[in-house]
């Protein structure tokens, strides 16, 4: 990101919540970010390409985001100025919808790690509780601190990533190794994955899909 991109994202980022933006310039900035992919197999493929469809069918209500304070976006500025092409653009847009973004964490506290709530979270844009109302896909981004696990989790949806900033360890069906930016990750149905992060937070865009958008992720 250029100088004046990242002077930017620091004004923005330095703002209270602020309530009113549209969400639409995201799902566009993240449709022409999918489009440029380069799929590492073909069940990501598939997968990218139902993404895109859904994306495409639009139907979702026009609501405006809701901004929300968390803890977590204290590494927003750094990990989006180390956003690198092709997804400069996505970056772009989240700088500006920065004190606009509907953070939460969502999981219930767990006993031997109560402060884990402040150092992940998630701005759902689209999705059944998102400001764009969607039933059958979810589109956002998840921002974890440096050293920190997000521990293995479960959900119905599939999920597939996008690697935005950061390299971490990422596990999934017992399978793990370190995914750098622009790394295309998918989580089936059920599949128990984690994160890991080491010395930079993660940034990533994520999208459910499947017969169960609704169902929370659980710890396992
Ligand atoms: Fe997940």
């Amino acid at each position: 990101m250029s100088l004046a991109a990242s002077a930017s994202v620091e004004a923005n980022l330095s703002s209270k919540p602020v309530s009113g933006v549209r969400a639409r310039p995201f799902v566009r900035a993240v449709r022409q970010l999918l489009a440029v992919q380069t799929p590492p197999g073909p069940a990501i493929e598939h997968e990218l390409g139902r993404v895109c469809a859904l994306i495409d069918g639009g139907g979702w209500t026009d609501d405006r985001l809701q901004g929300t304070d968390h803890p977590v976006t204290r590494h927003l500025g750094a990990a989006l100025s180390s956003v690198v092409k092709p997804a400069r653009a996505l970056a772009e847009e989240l700088a500006r919808l920065a004190p606009s973004l509907p953070w939460k964490y969502g999981y219930a506290p767990r006993q031997n790690d109560p402060d884990l709530g402040e150092q992940i979270a998630f701005a759902e844009l689209l999705g059944p509780t998102a400001p764009l109302r969607s039933d059958v896909l979810c589109l956002g981004v998840t921002l974890i601190a440096p050293g920190t696990l997000y521990p293995p989790h479960r959900h119905p949806a599939i999920e597939l990533y996008l690697v935005l900033s950061g390299t971490a360890l990422w596990s999934a069906g017992g399978r793990s190794g370190l995914r750098p930016p622009g790394a295309l990750v998918l989580h089936p149905s059920e599949v128990v994955h984690s994160m890991e992060t080491r010395a930079e937070p993660l940034l990533a865009l994520y999208s459910w899909t499947g017969a169960d958008v609704r169902t929370t992720s659980r710890y396992t």
